[in-house]
């Protein structure tokens, strides 16, 4: 099968929306409207109601893990490489949309762990560092995202190192007004509105 059909299958994974379709479901308004108007965890969060929040991040994780494992058992090793960058170009520009989406930390962490499970615990437990340290959701993603490319090369992992540099490039483009308010020091704690 061509590349780019493992792709496109982590592309139709990615691009559910889970944050939006959670907090439909319960009735917590319009998550554009809240906080960073962003889809994800961090902001569904904002809420106040932490099992929308749990949810979606276990959701927009398991997306990114399921397009990974599912393109590695029919494709091989490059299909889910090629499937794990689908989905977060799913989950940042989800054509049901308008391609207005998120930021892709939940959903890179889903396909690290199912890429190659020691450096996504890894990612995971930089982020989790970071955020007892500041107490900030972005931040804690850009510094995990950030080191992932390193942290795969340092496990001997190439192939991975490349798409989680590509994948850093576009999760630290899509943080670029977190960067702003971060800079400006006004980037809200974890759980605050702003
Ligand atoms: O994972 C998303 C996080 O890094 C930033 O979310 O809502 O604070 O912009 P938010």
């Amino acid at each position: 099968m061509s590349a780019a059909i493992w792709a496109v299958l982590g592309y139709l994974l990615g691009s559910v929306p889970f944050g939006i379709v959670i907090t439909r479901l319960l009735g917590l308004g319009d998550l554009r409207q809240i906080g960073s108007g962003n889809i994800g965890a961090t902001n569904v969060l904002r809420t106040g109601h932490k099992g929308a929040a749990l949810a979606t991040l276990l959701l927009d994780s398991g997306k990114g893990a399921i397009a990974v494992l599912l393109a590695r058992w029919l494709g091989g090793e490059a299909a889910a490489v090629l499937a794990g960058a689908g989905a977060l170009l799913g989950h940042c520009f989800p054509v049901w949309l308008g391609f207005r989406g998120g930021k892709g930390v939940a959903t890179f962490l889903g396909t690290l762990i199912a890429l190659y499970w020691p450096l996504g615990l890894a990612a995971c437990a930089i982020w989790l560092l970071s955020a007892a340290i500041f107490r900030i959701s972005s931040l804690s993603a850009l510094v995990s995202v950030g080191t992932s490319p390193l942290v795969a090369l340092l496990m001997g992992k190439g192939m991975i190192a490349a798409a989680a540099l590509f994948m850093a490039a576009l999760i630290f483009w899509r943080h670029r007004e977190n960067i702003s308010r971060l800079a400006a020091g006004t980037e809200p704690k974890i759980g605050r509105k702003g």
